[in-house]
């Protein structure tokens, strides 16, 4: 097979290339990146020499471009991760989200459903996110049939793209599928995200920011099973059917950055209360989803997918990889990254509260 990945330099398309790519020599993989902040060609590094793998940096917005790639490669398959992925960059800039997420994904279907012309055979994987849901309050889950209800500008353009996915698969038959996925955690994840920033903030001894009272939870999956849950739904979902994925892993945000500063502090030798020291309760996100929560047991049911990997394993596995690479974590912080993060945690920690005051 002739696989296209987009958004494979990023987190979670690396962690399924940098799989799938040595576990599978008889396929061909390319990766579509335009390695915007948060695409690193480090994180394709062990890959960058393999045979069956090329990277073609370009924009999926830009049809020309896409059009072009989609009549030389001739893809069996898209997996499409591409996308504006952070909330928090949402709230401050929703007009690149839109870009990317919607009209890229827009431009990804109509170069499908051109090179495979009405045939049955191909597949169009979207990559999306429990956040199309909106938030629950203490119970319940979501499940497939659960209401779109998105909160921040970032999942209102994932829901977006879902439902272009879904109504080119109804319109013109497209042979699609969709995942939605809860909150990953990994090695090779920017540190804009809640775990890789408490990690590299713990490890560097500086400031540990948590919104609002820490309370909102979130359900965790290790990065590695989310990417063997697509390969599931590739390989053997039904067209047109749309798959939850979650880690059953349900945790409040300030237990998790509790958990890591527990774990820095035995990886560092430094006292916990050290570590602990630094976190700071700071301005809340607007429009905070409270809690998500995922039932994929129609994955488990039908297609025999399940998560192998326990929250507090997959935590230090992912400690260790950022202690084990501190080249990736230089470039990152190299770069525009860190100027954004910067900018947006500066004005929060100036009215911040320690540990000590929490309210
Ligand atoms: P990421 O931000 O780490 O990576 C996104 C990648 O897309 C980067 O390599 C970036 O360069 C690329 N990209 C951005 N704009 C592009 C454009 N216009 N053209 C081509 N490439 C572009 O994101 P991630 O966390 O790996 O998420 C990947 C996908 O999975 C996204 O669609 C996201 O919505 C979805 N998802 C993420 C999570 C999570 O917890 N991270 C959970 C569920 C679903
Ligand atoms: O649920 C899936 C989604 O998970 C994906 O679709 C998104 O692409 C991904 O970014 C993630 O979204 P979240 O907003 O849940 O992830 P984030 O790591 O930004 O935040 C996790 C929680 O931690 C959230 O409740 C906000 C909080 N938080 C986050 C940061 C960055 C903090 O308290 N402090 C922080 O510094």
């Amino acid at each position: 097979m002739r696989i296209l990945v987009t958004g494979g330099a990023g987190f979670i398309g690396s962690n399924f290339l940098n799989l799938f790519v040595p576990r599978h020599p008889e396929h061909t993989f390319v990766c579509l990146d335009k390695l915007t902040y948060a695409g690193n060609p480090l994180s394709l590094s062990d890959i960058q020499g393999a045979e069956n793998f090329t990277l073609e940096v370009a924009d999926v917005a830009d049809a020309e471009v896409v059009t072009r790639i989609f009549s030389e490669f001739r893809p069996d398959v898209v997996v499409h991760f591409a996308a504006e992925s952070h909330v928090d960059r949402s709230i401050h800039d929703p007009g690149e989200f839109v870009r990317t997420n919607v009209v890229g994904t827009l431009q990804l279907l109509n170069a499908s459903r051109a090179i495979w012309k009405g045939s049955a055979t191909g597949r169009f994987h979207h990559v999306s996110t429990d956040e199309v849901y909106g938030s629950l309050r203490d119970d319940g889950t979501f499940t497939e049939e659960s209401r779109y209800d998105p909160s921040s500008p970032y999942a209102a353009s994932k829901a977006s793209s879902d439902h272009l996915v879904r109504a080119f698969h109804r319109t013109y038959g497209l042979p699609v599928t969709i995942t939605n996925c809860s909150n990953n955690y990994g090695p090779r994840q920017a540190p804009e995200k809640l775990i890789p920033l408490t990690i590299l903030n713990a490890l560097e001894g500086r400031e540990l920011p948590v919104y609002g009272t820490g309370g909102n939870c979130r359900d965790w999956l290790y990065v590695d099973d989310h990417c063997e849950a697509i390969w599931t739904v590739i390989e053997r979902g039904q067209v047109g059917q749309t798959y939850n994925v979650g880690g059953n892993e349900e945790r409040t945000n300030i237990d998790v950055v509790r958990t890591l500063c527990q774990l820095v502090a035995q990886q560092t030798g430094r006292p916990a209360a050290d570590v602990l020291g630094l976190i700071r309760f700071v301005e809340d996100r607007p429009g905070h989803d409270w809690r998500y929560a995922v039932d994929s047991s129609k994955l488990k049911r039908e297609l025999g997918w399940e998560p192998t990997l326990h929250f507090a394993e997959g935590l230090a596995r992912t400690l260790a990889w950022y202690v084990a690479n501190p080249s990736w974590v230089k470039a990152v912080q190299a770069g525009e990254h860190q100027e954004w993060l910067k900018k947006n945690y500066d004005r929060r920690l100036k009215t911040a509260r320690d540990a000590t005051e929490r309210p």
